[in-house]
């Protein structure tokens, strides 16, 4: 076991809009993480172009490999692994990383694993946390999920609850763009709010009875647009708005989601009887959800185990991370594994 402290693996993320490679040792310690974010690509088009991401993948992918190493001071023959996400995501972006990881490892003799990205995200968690993290609840809270697992390991995840239509990282992403507000929309919503009152609006909060772990959020977006635009959308967008009316509709949105995923969360560690709560995803990069998290589950003696804000979103050290759990159970993928784009 403590030989497998020193194991190395070199982890690689390209299933959506950030081209990420990182070196992890021991499944915790992070010595790099470099992330190529594309958001200026996508900008203009308010959300992400498959072709456009796979191409600038492409581009990006040695690079941020060859970068990744030199940041964590360790050449490709002390790596005893390469790992790279194959599910889900979008197919031509997963192709790329899956693809180069592949290469590297067949031409230098490594092994090859083959990493789901929910598992990641969930794990993202984990990193750098002393301690034991599990059996607990996982939270992914993201731009594709809004997901409970319980986990009695990390590669063992069942899941508990869902959202029935968007995301919660999708609901930010369009209430950002009602508001007229630039892309990518969870980060810009969450600085505009903390200059608003999150009671201005009273936005309607979906729980789909008292004991369910699912979400909706179409529901609330609805009511932001209608808010925003006037129930019979005459207004053609949010220019009427005074900056501070713009900060409290972004403030009460902010907080009607926030408090359902909250509420949710600690719902699902009292079903199971479970007292540790690993949250990550994009969303959980949010300040006030982070706040009032710790807020919730410190009444509630929940340890909250959180990903630190770089390793909410998109990152290759979730991916090294997990991947050094497959290695010590000797869970290898084969050379004929394939990308798959939804699981
Ligand atoms: O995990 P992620 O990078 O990609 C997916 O796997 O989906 O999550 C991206 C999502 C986007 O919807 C983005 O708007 C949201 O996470 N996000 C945030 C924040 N930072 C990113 N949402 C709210 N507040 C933030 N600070
Ligand atoms: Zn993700």
């Amino acid at each position: 076991m403590s030989e497998n402290k020193l194991i190395t693996i070199l982890g690689i993320e390209s299933s959506c809009d950030e081209t990420s490679a990182s070196v992890v040792v021991g499944g915790r310690d992070v010595l790099s993480c470099v992330v190529a974010s594309q958001d200026e690509f996508h900008a203009k088009f308010r959300g992400v172009v498959p072709e456009i991401a796979s191409r600038a993948h492409l581009e990006k992918i040695n690079l941020v490999v060859t970068q990744a190493l030199e940041e964590a001071g360790v050449s490709m023959d002390q790596v005893d692994a390469i790992a790279a996400v194959n599910t889900p995501g979008l197919v031509g972006c997963l192709l790329i990383g899956f693809t180069a990881a592949k290469t590297y490892a067949w031409t230098l003799g490594k092994p090859l694993i083959a990493i789901h990205h929910v598992q990641a995200h969930a794990y993202g968690a984990v990193l750098n946390h002393c301690g034991q993290a599990f059996p607990g609840v996982a939270f992914l809270v993201s731009g594709g999920h809004t997901s409970l697992y319980r986990c009695e390991n990390p590669l063992e995840m069942e899941t508990v609850g869902c959202t029935q239509d968007d995301a919660a990282g999708e609901a930010f992403d369009k209430v950002a763009s009602i508001l007229d507000l630039p892309f990518p929309g969870g980060p810009a919503i969450d600085k505009l709010a903390r200059t608003g009152n999150p009671k201005a609006c009273r936005f309607p909060r979906t729980w789909l009875g008292k004991e369910s772990l699912d979400f909706s959020f179409s529901g609330l977006k609805t009511a932001v647009l209608y808010h925003v635009r006037g129930k019979d959308l005459s207004r053609p967008d949010s220019s009427h708005l005074t900056e501070q009316e713009k900060a409290d509709v972004a403030a009460s949105f902010q907080a009607a989601v926030v408090e359902v995923l909250v509420e949710k969360a600690v719902l699902a560690c009292r079903k199971f009887g479970m007292d540790k709560l690993l949250v990550g995803g994009g969303v959980a990069a949010n300040s006030y959800f982070r706040g009032q998290l710790a807020d919730r589950t410190a009444q509630e003696q929940i340890e909250l185990i959180l990903a630190k804000p770089k390793l909410c979103t998109d990152n290759a050290a979730m991916v090294a991370g997990l991947a050094w759990h497959k290695f010590v159970a000797g869970r290898f993928a084969d050379w004929n594994e394939n990308v798959i784009s939804t699981t």
